[in-house]
């Protein structure tokens, strides 16, 4: 090896022994009668002294070096004069006696420190220097331990990892298809997977029992911080169990990696009704890492002559604690941020109730005192606290307090990186109306089976149905997705039915999987993490970018190896493919 030691190791006990290192040159510093240079590894930084006066070649020759070059050091260790707490190496540095360049490095376009001084897009274009910074690092660091620490959970559970495969054909989960040209099939098109769902299934027919895949997917849809076009799911599937069971073993999950990468051990996991999540926190992934849940006024604020009240569908509001002396200005902020187009509300109602005791409204004009009262009482606020209350179209209104509670969990740094909450949101709906299209689509998936009570609402009232479906939520993400499967084909025809395929579009979609379902398909259901999504959230952060080694920028590109791109002529006459523009 080109090294005997790493430059994250070596400490005060290693003083007095002569060892070689190797990495890049992170910086130098030339002190006249000393140079010091910073040498840089996967494991750390440890620091090279050369001497003027003992070895003036030497020292001439590590002035030369420029930052990034890759060097070979061998020297004795020594302890450092002033030393350095904040690193591990910080009691020693190494008097180098031999140096080797082992190649040279342009100048870096941005500094490769913990604090980088590139801007985004340089530093996804020259994403190998960015890698080499110690947050990337370790992010990568963490996601490798994640998925170690998630085989050895499944694997102890007799989950078997099973390949399956990316030239597919489309999967719906909803999002459109990455396709990829057939050469040997004219006209045809493969679709990469937007998850391995009916695959697992197919699995659980062949009678594997227990699967799980960290695997990539690819779904082409708008991009956000916590999405990429190609993601990473911990896909998991299982038979002969009940909705209870595949809870356990994920939440079971969860709290293994909890437990054994940052040492937190979490309670067990609350779960809540999609209705009631909806209901309190106007979303089906409350954050539960504070309070502010909704409270309604509807009955109570109706009919006093306050015409925005009196036609709404749905008063409500939250309390937010110690807030009463927010000033004009910081209630016009919060007005004119529920008033964004995309939170949509029309204007904002408060209610202050003073240290005093007395309460102030911004309807004064409609509601004495007294009623007021009623409404704080209503809300169980204290004196000092402040409430806020939008009305409305019920959906409407509930989807902008739910924003507006996140606002404010932000304004009162309520929603702490280090805090987890985690909760199973339970009985989603089976189907969601598009009013454009005028046709029901599966919340989840078509493969979601319904409740067995609720079946019987098929025909009569396919909205009110509710589904065997759940979503693993930690502080307001939703990390994870998942369902009892129908196993039973004419159950599974009859949904195809309702989200309006023909027995022809069906057969032709999913026919391979109804044919499954001929042979004796078990009983199964399952889930998949998102675990870029996991793996942020157990870094601190709220984008998954930074935990991914390669991803892709805002508008889908891969910044270094510039793809999408045009393909050469040839390629596409193989294709038999020609771009119209
Ligand atoms: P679902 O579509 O809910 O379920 O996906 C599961 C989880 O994957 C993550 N996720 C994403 N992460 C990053 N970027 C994206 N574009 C992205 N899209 C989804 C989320 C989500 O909760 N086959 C079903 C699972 C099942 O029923 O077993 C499925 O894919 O964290």
């Amino acid at each position: 090896m080109l090294r005997t030691h790493t430059c994250g190791e070596l400490t005060s006990k290693h003083i007095g022994k002569e060892v070689t290192l190797a990495g890049w040159i992170q910086k130098s510093r030339d002190l006249g009668g000393m140079t010091f240079i910073d040498l840089r590894d996967r494991y750390g930084i440890t620091q090279l002294v050369f001497n003027m006066e003992s070895q003036s070649a030497l020292c001439e020759q590590a002035r030369k070096l420029g930052r990034e070059f890759v060097i070979q050091a061998t020297g004795k260790v020594a302890e450092r004069s002033n030393k350095n707490p904040k690193m591990p190496t910080g009691d020693i540095e190494i008097l180098v006696g031999k140096l080797e360049v082992l190649n040279s490095s342009a100048t870096p376009p941005f500094t490769i420190e913990d604090n980088s001084d590139g801007g985004d897009e340089l530093r996804m274009k020259y994403r190998y220097l960015d890698l080499r910074r110690n947050p990337l690092r370790q992010n990568l660091a963490l996601r490798h331990r994640m998925a170690m620490e998630t085989r050895k959970y499944l694997d102890s559970l007799n989950f078997l990892e099973i390949e399956t495969p990316f030239l597919i054909k489309s999967t719906p989960e909803g999002a459109r298809d990455f396709v990829v040209p057939s050469r040997m099939n004219e006209g045809q098109f493969y679709a990469l997977p937007q998850s391995p769902q009916t695959f697992k299934q197919i699995l659980m027919v062949a009678g594997f029992d227990r699967y799980f895949q960290i695997v990539r997917c690819f779904r082409d849809e708008d991009l956000r911080a916590d999405r990429q076009p190609e993601f990473t799911q911990i896909d998991c599937e299982m038979s002969f169990i009940t909705q209870e069971d595949i809870l356990n073993t994920f939440e079971g999950l969860a709290r293994h990696l909890f437990s054994k990468v940052k040492g937190i051990e979490l309670d067990n996991f609350p779960r809540m009704t999609f209705d009631d999540a909806m209901k309190n926190y106007g979303s089906d992934k409350p954050d539960l890492r504070f309070g502010m849940k909704f409270v309604e006024l509807t009955d109570i604020a109706r009919g006093k002559g306050f015409g925005v009240f009196d036609d709404a569908d749905l008063v409500a509001g939250i309390s937010a604690e110690s807030c009463a002396e927010y000033s004009r200005k910081q209630l016009d902020e919060l007005t004119e941020f529920v008033k964004k187009p995309q939170i949509g509300a029309k204007g904002l109602v408060y209610v202050k109730y003073n240290n005093d005791g007395s309460v102030k409204s911004s309807v004064d004009k409609f509601y004495r005192e007294e009623i007021l009262k009623t409404w704080t009482d209503k809300f169980n606020a204290k004196p000092g606290d402040l409430i806020l209350i939008l009305a409305g179209e019920k959906n409407k209104t509930r989807k902008a307090l739910n924003e507006l509670r996140l606002e404010m969990g932000n304004r009162l740094g309520l929603r702490k990186p280090d805090v987890f909450k985690p909760l199973w949101v339970i009985d989603f709906p089976l189907l969601e109306w598009n009013e454009e299209t005028r046709r029901y689509y599966a919340m989840h998936h078509p493969f979601t089976s319904p409740k067995p009570e609720d079946i019987v609402k098929m025909k009569t009232d396919p909205g009110a149905i509710r589904a065997n479906a759940y979503d693993m939520v930690i502080n307001g993400v939703e990390i994870g997705g998942g369902s009892i499967r129908i196993h039973n084909k004419e159950l599974q025809k009859q949904m195809f039915a309702l989200l309006g395929f023909t027995d022809e579009e069906a057969q032709n979609q999913f026919g391979f999987l109804m044919n499954a379902f001929e042979y004796g398909a078990p009983p199964h259901g399952g889930i998949a993490l998102g675990f870029d999504r996991l793996v942020a959230m157990f870094g601190g952060s709220d984008s998954i970018r930074d935990y991914i080694a390669f991803p892709k920028n805002n508008a889908g590109r891969d910044m270094m190896i510039d793809s999408p791109s045009e393909i050469s002529q040839e390629q596409l006459d193989e294709l038999k493919l020609r771009i119209t523009k």
